[in-house]
């Protein structure tokens, strides 16, 4: 049995490791002797206080600048058809997964009480279950869902359109991000990436005016500036941004990504304010994730839908324009996405299946993504890699 003593150092050496990307990590020995500095660790914990504690967990710490992480990438999976769920969480007990990304969409709804099944005569799977008003059971239940991955690995969110209510009450008081932003806006480390995750929200829930938008967009300027120095971005040299509503898609509603000139691309209407598509082309953002539509699809390097891939044989060797992937098909209560019928240009794959990606950050120049189908029990149904020997802003276009 553990010591009190024990337990409360346990509990702030795994807060010091959340919070921080650190190139080496502390171990605590379950005999409580003094720590050990070891390359890559796993840390047992538990949670709780005063009588009520939780089993231990095992964390699996991250490593440093030098390390091959690999990442779970999607968006909307939600309680009821988590399709993806199980492979998620076989993936991360067999120590396939270091980190999630989760991009949004997370429960449908947190805020939301419970589900009423409707009945085999309601046709379609998003009258399946009829949720019910305010209550957070459906947050309870998510967060319960997601423990065998967020008790072992970081599970990393973004806001989605389904975190509204309340001015997002329920996600940013369910999660704790690193920074001082509610979890609306932050960045870290996991090897050689700096990861930015920040909420396409604030362009389409107004509450608050421009307030959030402004504070947001002058915030990605500074992190990126910041991250772009040499000696930082020499060490973390893949810059990847999350968010939830894409700026491209080719999916046939009427969202924002399906029209020409998006919000989160070009910024507000008529001003034209605010637009990330150029903030991140000029600070050479390499990656862009994206969820809310229920597909999964890769443009090819794309920046003012002018494809500017790398070569002809080798588009995505030394990319002229950030790449963009939507993987919001993790499962969810509504149904598959769809296709426009006439796919553009710029669109270099495109799946319905439910499935969730996988990403891996070898080292300074390769990174490979591949998307799982789970409709298609587990198989690789998209693979590329990006390999870049430089980092930074991109040349060609004008702005
Ligand atoms: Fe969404």
């Amino acid at each position: 049995m553990w010591s009190p003593t024990f337990v409360k150092a346990a509990a702030l050496l795994l807060y010091i490791l959340l919070i921080s990307s650190v190139s080496e990590c502390v171990y605590a020995s379950s005999t409580g002797t003094a720590p050990v500095q070891v390359a890559i660790a796993a840390t047992d914990y538990v949670c709780g206080s005063g009588g009520n504690w939780s089993m231990q967990y095992t964390l699996r710490t991250l490593g440093g600048a030098d390390w091959s992480p690999t990442l779970a990438v999607y968006g909307d999976m939600g309680t009821a058809n988590a399709v993806s769920l199980p492979w998620l969480v076989e993936e991360v007990a067999s120590g396939g997964f270091d980190a999630v990304l989760h991009v949004g969409d997370l429960a449908y709804d947190l805020f939301q009480c419970l589900y009423v099944h409707m009945g085999p005569e309601v046709q379609g799977r998003e009258n399946w279950f009829l949720p019910l008003q305010e209550g957070g059971k459906v947050g309870d239940k998510f967060m319960e869902q997601v423990e065998p991955i967020a008790t072992q690995v970081p599970y990393m969110v973004a806001p989605g359109n389904h975190e509204w209510l309340h001015n997002f009450t329920h996600y940013k008081n369910r999660f704790s991000m690193p920074g001082n932003s509610e979890n609306y806006h932050y960045s870290w480390n996991i090897g050689p990436a700096h990861i930015i995750s920040f909420s396409t929200e604030v362009y389409f829930f107004l509450e608050d005016g421009l307030k959030l938008i402004e504070w947001q967009y002058h915030w990605l300027e500074q992190e990126l500036q910041r991250v772009s120095a040499a000696e930082y971005r020499g060490e973390r040299p893949w810059i990847i941004a999350m968010g939830h509503r894409p700026m491209y898609c080719s999916t046939n509603n009427d969202n924002d990504c399906d029209h020409h000139n998006s919000v989160v691309r070009v910024g507000l209407p008529l001003e034209y304010k605010y637009g990330l598509e150029k903030l991140f082309y000029q600070y050479g953002v390499d990656l862009e994730l994206w969820g809310h539509e229920h597909i999964y699809e890769r443009m090819w390097p794309l920046f003012n839908y002018t494809v500017m891939n790398g070569s002809y044989e080798n588009p995505y060797t030394n990319p002229g324009a950030p790449v963009h992937i939507v993987t919001g098909s993790a499962g969810c209560r509504e149904d598959h996405g769809d296709f426009k019928k006439d796919q553009p240009e710029w669109v270099a794959f495109t799946s319905r299946d439910y499935g969730y990606s996988k990403m891996t950050v070898h080292n300074a120049t390769h990174l490979s993504f591949q998307q799982i189908s789970a409709d298609q029990g587990g198989k690789v149904v998209d693979e590329f890699t990006i390999i870049k020997d430089y980092h930074g802003p991109y040349r060609a276009m004008d702005l």
